[in-house]
């Protein structure tokens, strides 16, 4: 049977737990030890090996966001996530943008930098020349600590010195930039820059104090667009209200920080479900959201020629597919076969995707309905829930809570007992 691998599947979310694990088995191939994943707690040697002090495990929803289109390729994006409607959302914007071609994408070189800080130098312009004028030799030690990475192509490719002004006095800090090709890369980053320590401290005369990897990753960036057609989402107006509401975003932090919390949403839960360090990736992008000393939007929409909402996003993402947690939790491994996912750069251009897709659905729900019609539903089933429904009542009940535009959880426990 030739398997059709279209990510766009119509009444998902009204089928099964068991229907949509089948359906989603047979399109990524997913054997049967693979899906039987899918439900089961981290073993416990395995939690045992990763962190200390284990105690157990604990474990979050991964739902599948449909209909994302990524550079003419289809692709299931399963998402780690306790917030409802996440996945609801990322799934309605990547159907819009399906509709004009999907999302479209760029990258660079997997960069990422390590930092040594040097202090006590009299003279820090001499000193940083020194530096520079020792560069091959500098390379080739950081080097030396990875061939595998430089087998690759990867490795330690350039360095730059700045020099910072500070309360203890004027320090040199030497930046390391290292392709790091399909891993995260903080591990071959932290070994190059503490080899390189003594080597530096010899050509400065300095001391040299921290040695680690920077979460700015600002050589390491992805780009990603769409095109929101404006008759999919109320017309032109609808359209100048979303480019107000993102002018906020664009001019003042307060309302930034939560615009970007939005596309974070569905960024880290993608980086949780494939296993990858979602604090990086958070460092990463704020710290990004505020290089130009004000701390702004990661999304840039405006209108094109015909009318439409066109979107962009652009921010670092550290994203590894080989090494970390994500090689060796065995869900983690099972989300990147699902996503059919062949290098970092293809899950990063992928993550970006889903970032963009996010934001855009949070903000047009803002610019219109508001957010809390779509959080509602669910909502008003956790409520019924947490009042004690049973299986079987909870639907209902939480019908009777959104009708009486009455989501509490008192009026849920009075209903909860009349049963
Ligand atoms: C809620 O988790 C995220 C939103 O607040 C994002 C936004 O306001 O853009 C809805």
């Amino acid at each position: 049977m030739k398997i059709n691998k279209t990510s766009k599947i119509s009444g998902f979310y009204k089928k099964s737990i068991d229907e949509r694990i089948d359906l989603i088995s047979s399109i990524a191939s997913l054997t049967e030890e693979e899906q039987s994943l899918l439900f089961k707690a981290l073993d416990k040697g395995l939690a045992d090996r990763m962190i200390e002090n284990v105690v157990g495990t604990f474990t979050l929803p991964l739902g599948i966001a449909l209909n994302f289109r990524v550079n003419n390729e289809d692709v299931f994006v399963p998402m780690a996530t306790e917030e409802s409607s996440v996945v609801a959302a990322a799934s309605k914007a990547a159907k819009i943008a399906r509709k004009s071609g999907g999302f479209r994408t760029e990258s660079t070189d997997p960069i990422m930098i390590g930092q040594i800080q040097i202090l006590d130098v009299d003279d820090v312009a001499t000193a940083s020349e020194k530096i520079l004028q020792e560069k091959n030799k500098l390379l080739t030690v950081a080097n030396a600590q990875d061939k595998i990475l430089t087998n690759l192509g990867g490795g330690a490719k350039d360095l730059a010195v700045r020099i910072l002004t500070s309360s203890f006095g004027k320090m040199i800090v030497v930046h390391l930039y290292v392709d790091v090709r399909d891993a995260m890369g903080a591990n071959a980053v932290n070994t190059m820059v503490e080899a390189l320590a003594p080597v530096i401290e010899d050509i400065s005369g300095g001391r040299v104090r921290l040695k680690i990897l920077s979460n700015l990753a600002d050589q390491r960036l992805v780009k990603s667009r769409a095109i929101f057609d404006k008759d999919l989402i109320g017309g032109e107006k609808v359209v100048d209200a979303f480019l107000e509401s993102v002018e906020l975003a664009k001019i003042d932090p307060y309302r930034a920080a939560t615009h970007n919390k939005g596309i974070m949403n569905g960024i880290d839960a993608v980086i949780i479900a494939t296993g990858n360090d979602f604090r990086a990736i958070e460092a990463g992008a704020h710290a990004y959201a505020a290089r130009n000393g004000q701390y702004t939007s990661l999304t840039n929409y405006w209108k094109d020629e015909t009318g439409n909402l066109v979107g962009e996003i652009k921010l670092p993402l550290a994203l590894g597919i080989v090494g970390g947690a994500g090689s060796i939790h065995p869900t983690a491994q099972m989300c990147k076969k699902m996503m059919r996912i062949s290098s970092a750069q293809q899950l990063s251009e992928l993550v970006a995707s889903v970032g963009l897709a996010q934001n855009f659905a949070a903000v047009l729900a803002l610019s219109t309905v508001g957010i809390q019609k779509g959080h509602m539903s669910l909502h008003a089933k956790n409520i019924a829930m947490m009042a004690g429904a049973n299986e079987e009542d909870i639907d209902r009940i939480a019908n009777i809570l959104i009708k009486e535009g009455n989501v509490k959880l008192d009026r849920a426990k009075e209903l909860v007992k009349k049963e």
